[in-house]
């Protein structure tokens, strides 16, 4: 499956679950795909559907995918834009991310919106008490070099695409009034926030929030699925066998990198929750009696990568840091996949 990533960076972004979540949902038939807390939309992007609700309680999210679906933003304008704010980047040394960080505080342009979010530290997003983005510049003047443009330019003309060819509506909503406004032959992907995880101003996430989920998907009778965790190295998400008793569910062992080093990959197990049985669903139950008989937490099959034997070996090897680049990216791609 060819994944298209969108222009907007976001650290719960889902792009590496995209290809599981959607052959889970193959099969299902719906008239509508509502996603109360889209995001960066990859998943539904991927997915397309051809009539969807994407919502979320970022407004900077939804007026930039407005603003690609009624054409003031388009990929020659990103372009053009792109190129003149990062000469401006290149010739102050990176401050001109702070005047671009400043503006975007003050008036909430999209194309600002989308210049911070590919040159901030690591992609991430987050906002202030007062609701200002406050990711510090990643420290590259050079960031948007040819290369980085044409890609973005690229990522924009493919949403552009997937957005003009589907009967979309984006709504800067809190997922309540989302919930409100389903209807029986709805589907709804549901990824909220994980549980403590993010302290944001529009990303953060209680206990009786994630009750008032659990009470207005069942009320709605849509049939649904929930993104979550499962487990780690440390501990269970205690919500799955309480809150969501009564679903199925499918899991993926997932790394998340710490740095270069093989060591420090902690995995995670990433679970779809459904009122539905998914393709790799298992009953929740079952997956309770697998935890306390220590058994697989597993129900999709370990993929099988073939690393070549040199590559393995080099991965093992401390100094990361001296593998020539290309060959860590590659070292990368597949351990991740
Ligand atoms: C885990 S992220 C979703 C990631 C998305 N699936 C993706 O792949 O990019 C959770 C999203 O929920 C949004 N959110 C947080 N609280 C919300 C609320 N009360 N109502 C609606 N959206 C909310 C956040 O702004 C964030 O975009």
């Amino acid at each position: 499956m060819k994944i298209f990533v969108p222009p907007i960076k976001s650290q719960g972004i889902k792009t590496k679950l995209v290809e599981w979540i959607s052959s889970n949902v193959k099969e299902i038939q719906f008239e509508r795909w509502v996603e109360p807390f889209m995001g960066t939309g990859v998943v539904a992007f991927n997915v397309r559907p051809k009539k969807a609700l994407l919502c979320d309680s970022n407004p900077h999210l939804i007026n930039f995918y407005k603003a690609i679906q009624n054409k003031e933003i388009t990929s020659g304008i990103v372009r053009n834009f792109l190129n003149e704010e990062g000469s401006k980047l290149l010739e102050t040394e990176g401050k001109h991310y702070y005047t671009v960080r400043e503006r975007f505080n003050e008036f909430g342009n999209p194309l600002d919106f989308l210049f911070l979010s590919r040159s901030c530290f690591n992609g991430m997003m987050r906002f202030n008490r007062k609701g200002g983005f406050n990711v510090p510049f990643c420290k590259k003047p050079n960031r948007f070099a040819q290369a980085l443009v044409t890609k973005i330019t690229n990522q924009i003309e493919n949403i552009s695409q997937i957005i003009a060819q589907g009967d979309y509506e984006f709504k800067h909503q809190d997922f309540n009034q989302t919930l409100l406004e389903l209807k029986s032959s709805d589907f709804v992907y549901s990824d909220p926030p994980y549980i403590g995880r993010h302290v944001d101003y529009f990303d953060s996430w209680t206990e009786d929030e994630e009750f008032m989920l659990n009470n207005g998907l069942e009320v709605s009778n849509c049939k649904f699925i929930l993104s979550t965790w499962l487990s780690n190295k440390y501990r269970t998400n205690d919500y799955v066998f309480s809150i969501w008793k009564d679903c199925y569910i499918a899991t993926k062992e997932h790394f998340y990198h710490v740095g270069g080093k093989e060591t420090n990959r902690n995995a995670v197990y990433e679970a779809i929750l459904s009122n539905i049985e998914l393709k790799d669903s298992i009953t929740n139950d079952e997956m309770k009696s697998r935890i306390e008989n220590d058994d697989s937490q597993l129900t999709s099959k370990a993929k099988v990568y073939e690393i070549p034997q040199q590559l393995t070996l080099m991965l093992e090897e401390p100094p990361l840091k001296s593998l020539n680049k290309s060959l860590k990216k590659k070292a990368d791609l597949l351990t991740n996949a």
